[in-house]
């Protein structure tokens, strides 16, 4: 049977108009440097580096699947995010895309704040010396161990999201006898273009309180009337990998809106606005995404606009950029297993991993690439289905893709922009072992989270 599914045959119709493709690219040897961290690239030899290694290189020695994130790239972007803001505004890295105590530490060189939604989030950042100060607490059912600690530790704000956590956040800070800083998070009611399960904006969903009918200045008198919070400001965050300005602008209106209402109702001029994540990342080379500064002038002329017209002094702006700077600057290296063509429709790629390192395309419809990096191939383009290893016909990696009909097991291919929501959302499921993440940076690579290994799952196990 061939391989080559590319793409004659009356089955193709129904594969073409269900998939991400038209056509496959003009040369699948070239990386795309949009969806590609910025240090990876090809030898003459046509195996693909990163930080100046060769993939097979780091495949022998840290094995497959594996998760490789270019240091370099990753600082630049964090920097990118801090010099675009400037000193009048505060970034603040989403770790839930991902974290561990390397990105915490570059994190605080580079200058950036940290937004944490769990214990274990903050306990990483923490052990890591992220200074308290410089942490936000969010998640919409804060447990009382989680609050008491957040207020304990001092961390530098809590973002209140329901009108009893307001209750328990002042319970707590009361009586530990701190004040604590606090923002109030805000359903605005715009509809984001993205994904339904990563879209927090609109009012029918389980985060927030609702600007409309009165629910968020009812929230702002609360929190006002208890010593033991001191409210400076709103918060709001509207989804996940979104492209268009339009709802951020919607947003910063909304809320500059709330802040003249609350000045006119309380006298008080709250400082702060924090505008939340979800700039959306090129997955494959139909994605165009933003640039922080072209985000941080648009956000920042609309929040000055709107406090000029109503005789507001410009608050401090802030944001919390996840998926933008992890994001593109890791990918996951696997290896090729069994190859099964499906003649006229498809062949189905093998990997070592699957939806338990990359749950996003079974989760979100999410659209990857793929390229074969362990060589060049001149053979004609294959139409792919990269999936798992999992017991499950739904453990797609990349839904539709192109690679070389030449492809064979033991060959290594990658999965660009991987860096976000893949290892922070990886399960055991089939107990699978967790790849590492290994960072990479001029010519040296290093663990920074190591493989689960059998012990590790062993230990859980305690029946
Ligand atoms: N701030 C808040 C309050 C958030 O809830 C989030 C993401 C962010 C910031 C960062 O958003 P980012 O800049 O990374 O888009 N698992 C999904 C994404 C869930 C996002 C949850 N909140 C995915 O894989 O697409």
């Amino acid at each position: 049977m061939s391989r080559s599914a590319h793409p004659a045959g009356p089955r193709h119709a129904d594969v073409f108009t269900e998939g991400h493709y038209s056509a496959p690219p003009a040369d699948l040897n070239a990386l795309d440097p949009k969806v590609w961290a910025h240090t990876v690239s090809r030898t003459d030899e046509g195996v693909v580096t990163v930080g100046g290694l060769e993939v097979t290189a780091l495949a022998e020695e840290f094995g497959t699947p594996a998760y490789f994130l270019d240091e370099t790239d990753f600082r630049e972007r964090a920097r990118a995010w801090r010099t675009a803001f400037g000193h009048d505004a505060d970034v603040f890295y989403a770790g839930k895309a991902f974290l561990s105590r390397a990105v915490v530490r570059w994190l605080y060189e580079e200058g950036l704040n940290l937004d944490v939604c769990s214990g274990g989030e903050l306990a990483t950042a923490l052990s890591a010396g992220m200074p308290a100060d410089r942490i936000a607490f969010h998640g919409n059912n804060k447990s009382e161990y989680e609050i008491r600690t957040a207020v304990e530790k001092g961390v530098g704000r809590i973002v209140l999201d329901s009108f009893q956590e307001i209750v328990r956040v002042a319970h707590v800070a009361r009586s530990l006898g701190k004040r604590q800083r606090v923002q109030i998070r805000v359903t605005v009611g715009v509809e984001a273009h993205t994904h339904e399960f990563i879209a927090t904006a609109h009012e029918d969903q389980k985060f927030g309180i609702a600007l409309a009918d009165g629910q968020a200045a009812e929230a702002v008198r609360r929190v006002l009337g208890l010593d033991s919070l001191e409210l400076v400001g709103i918060h709001s965050h509207i989804g996940s990998q979104i492209f268009d300005m339009a709802g951020f602008e919607v947003a910063a209106r909304r809320v500059v809106a709330l802040l003249a209402a609350v000045r006119d109702e309380h006298g008080v001029e709250l400082p702060e606005i924090d505008l939340g994540g979800g700039l959306g990342i090129a997955y494959t080379s139909d994605d165009d995404p933003r640039e922080p500064h072209e985000i941080a002038k648009a956000l920042s002329e609309i929040v000055t606009r709107e406090c000029e017209a109503a005789k507001l002094r410009t608050p401090r702006i802030s944001v919390e950029p996840g998926r933008a700077i992890v994001g593109p600057t890791a990918f996951t290296l696997y290896e090729v297993g069994t190859i099964k063509p499906l003649d006229g429709l498809r062949t189905y790629v093998s990997v070592d991993g699957g939806m338990s390192d990359n749950i996003r395309t079974a989760l979100y419809d999410a659209e990857y690439s793929v390229a074969l990096v362990s060589r060049v191939s001149e053979a004609e383009p294959m139409l792919v289905r990269v999936v798992g290893k999992h017991c499950e016909s739904g453990d797609i990696v990349v839904k539709d893709a192109f690679l070389p009909a030449d492809l064979a097991p033991g060959d290594l291919i990658a999965v660009p922009a991987t860096g976000a929501y893949c290892r922070s959302m990886a399960s055991n499921y089939n107990h699978a072992l967790r790849p590492p993440v290994v960072a990479v940076k001029d010519g040296a690579a290093r663990v920074i989270v190591r493989r689960e290994t059998e012990e590790d799952l062993l230990r859980l196990d305690v029946g």
